[in-house]
């Protein structure tokens, strides 16, 4: 899973315009579902609690189900590395005003508001922090915002340095 997600992002950087989309009708539960699953591999128990909170009604929408996958791994990824400890991550799930609104939220190190800024930048690293030795390019956020967005979507960050953090996703429902 790992190697692939780095084979999109390398692709990503060097056809950065080039990436397409092929979106078709997907059960968003099931893709996150799976997603948790294989970051769940192969010891899920000392690794990372993953607490799943679906409340959409329907999770029928149209996405390129390769790269919604990929956005929740990057999520899952992250939230798991920027950790000191044992992660607990809650996927949650609603629909709001014709959006359907996933959020991420982990009790990990959290991110300083100046840092926020820059988050989404490509190869931005949060500089300071001894968990820089997880390793990492600085690409999965710039990528995750990229594809949120060619699906017409948003997202967005909460967090406040020490108290963990949490990602929201929009997406247009369509009616
Ligand atoms: N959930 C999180 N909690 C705390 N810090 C985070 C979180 N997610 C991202 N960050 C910070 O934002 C930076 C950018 O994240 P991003 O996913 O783009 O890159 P990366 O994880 O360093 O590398 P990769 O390209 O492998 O994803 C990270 O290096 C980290 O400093
Ligand atoms: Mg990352």
């Amino acid at each position: 899973m790992r190697s692939q997600v780095e084979r999109v992002l390398q692709v990503a950087v060097r056809d950065r315009d080039d990436i397409t989309v092929h979106p078709q009708i997907c059960d968003l539960h099931q893709l996150i579902r799976e997603a948790v699953d294989h970051m769940c591999l192969p010891d899920c128990e000392s690794e990372a609690q993953i607490q799943l909170d679906f409340q959409a009604k329907s999770s029928e929408l149209k996405v390129d189900p390769m790269h919604f996958s990929n956005i929740i791994h990057n999520l899952l990824d992250n939230a798991k590395k920027y950790s000191t400890s044992p992660p607990v991550i809650t996927i949650s799930t609603h629909i709001k005003q014709n959006k359907f609104l996933i959020d991420i939220e982990d009790n990990g190190i959290g991110i300083s508001s100046d840092a926020q800024k820059h988050i989404f930048d490509k190869f931005y690293r949060v500089p300071t922090g001894n968990l820089h030795n997880v390793r990492g390019f600085g690409l999965g956020l710039n990528y995750v915002k990229k594809m949120v967005e060619e699906h017409g979507g948003t997202i967005s960050l909460k967090s406040e340095l020490g108290k963990g953090s949490s990602f929201r996703l929009q997406f247009p429902v369509e009616s």
